[in-house]
């Protein structure tokens, strides 16, 4: 038997184990054993050498076809065992349902803000915007609330340092800051700015110097309203507030206007409201804002005409709201953002 015809045969020996090899381990071994530097194969190559000078030509020729058999195999092998190792090793079910992503959503309080503004903006309302921090003349003094008035006082009110650099002057004699103890100074903030007409609603964050406890909070939220017209009367108010509410808590409510005093206002009211809700509280009715047709030293301040121009506005509470829809007994559980409680929603 000459040289060359050991070739083929030790060739498709090591072909077959390679083939065949179960894992990338096996595959490594079989390497080894056939094309390794002490494999079968490689014998075979070294065996070259002792070959005479005719022969060589043939021998080498058919020994490198040989060997680059066995490597393409080799590889082809080793891409099939990597790409079955990649795979899951459970099979997948491909009618599963994909999984998704958990998705946040909005804070009930932000959900019960955007269902307000929603309402009022169907009734032609646009939302606007004013500082938390504000000047005392504009939470109160252009209100029309008098100098001693003990809202101004600082177990109610929290004042605030700021350098005189960053006070834009000049506005009133009293010019302290403070962080605003309702959003009723964005009435006088919009409307120095514009001329009457007026229509709009301001959600928006409001403090006060109250002790934490489960109707209070020294941070809450409000949504004002501001109307202004000619010939605006208090049916305008009511007929706007029960529009809204209805949207908001359903077809059962009721609304009641109780007389009230707020020096923005006259006449003024607190709404008090009423649905089944309530009535499973134990309570008749829920006081739910403060009220009334704009007093015209307001319009003055601002430099409307009071005898041309009329008004009304509101100041909601929107915590106190969200706590009525949904049942909600302590308003510390809005803020602490525990998402067990914010999931509900
Ligand atoms: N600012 C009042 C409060 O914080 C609420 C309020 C009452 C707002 C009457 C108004 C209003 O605009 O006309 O309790």
């Amino acid at each position: 038997m000459s040289f060359l015809d050991h070739i083929e045969p030790l060739k498709q020996a090591a072909l077959a184990e390679l083939k065949a090899a179960p894992d990338l381990a096996a595959l490594d071994q079989a390497k080894g054993r056939w094309i390794g530097p002490q494999g079968q194969f490689t014998g075979l190559m070294k065996q070259l050498g002792t070959l005479t000078k005719e022969e060589k030509p043939a021998a080498g020729k058919a020994l490198n076809a040989a060997k680059a058999d066995l490597d393409a195999a080799l590889n082809a092998r080793r891409g099939e065992l990597e790409r079955h190792a990649a795979l899951p090793q459970e099979p997948t079910d491909f009618t599963l349902p994909g999984r998704r992503r958990a998705l946040g959503k909005l804070h009930p309080l932000s959900q019960v803000t955007d269902d307000i503004v929603r309402s009022f903006r169907k009734i032609g309302f646009v939302v606007a915007d004013g500082p938390e921090i504000e000047e005392e003349y504009h939470c109160f003094d252009a209100l029309n609330t008098p100098a001693d008035h003990p809202a101004r006082d600082t177990q109610d009110t929290f004042y605030v340092d700021v350098p005189p650099a960053a006070l834009k002057p000049p506005l009133n004699a009293s010019n302290r800051w403070l962080l605003r103890t309702h959003t009723s100074s964005v009435q006088i903030r919009v409307m120095e700015q514009q001329p009457p007409p007026v229509r709009i609603v301001v959600p928006g964050r409001v403090f006060r110097r109250d002790n934490a406890d489960a109707t209070h909070n020294p941070t809450f939220h409000q949504i004002e309203g501001l109307y202004v017209d000619r010939g605006v009367t208090v049916g305008d108010l009511k007929g706007t507030v029960e529009f809204v509410f209805r949207e908001l808590m359903g077809e059962d409510v009721k609304i009641r206007f109780r007389p009230h005093y707020f020096s923005y206002t006259e006449p003024s009211f607190e709404i008090d409201f009423t649905n089944a809700l309530v009535k499973k509280m134990g309570k008749d009715w829920l006081e739910i804002a403060g009220c009334g047709l704009v007093h015209p030293a307001v319009f003055e301040t601002v430099g409307y005409d009071p005898e041309v121009w009329t008004g009304w506005a509101f100041g909601f509470g929107i915590e106190r709201i969200a706590m009525l829809r949904y049942g909600i007994n302590d308003i510390r559980l809005f803020y602490e953002n525990d998402v067990r409680f914010l999931r509900q929603f």
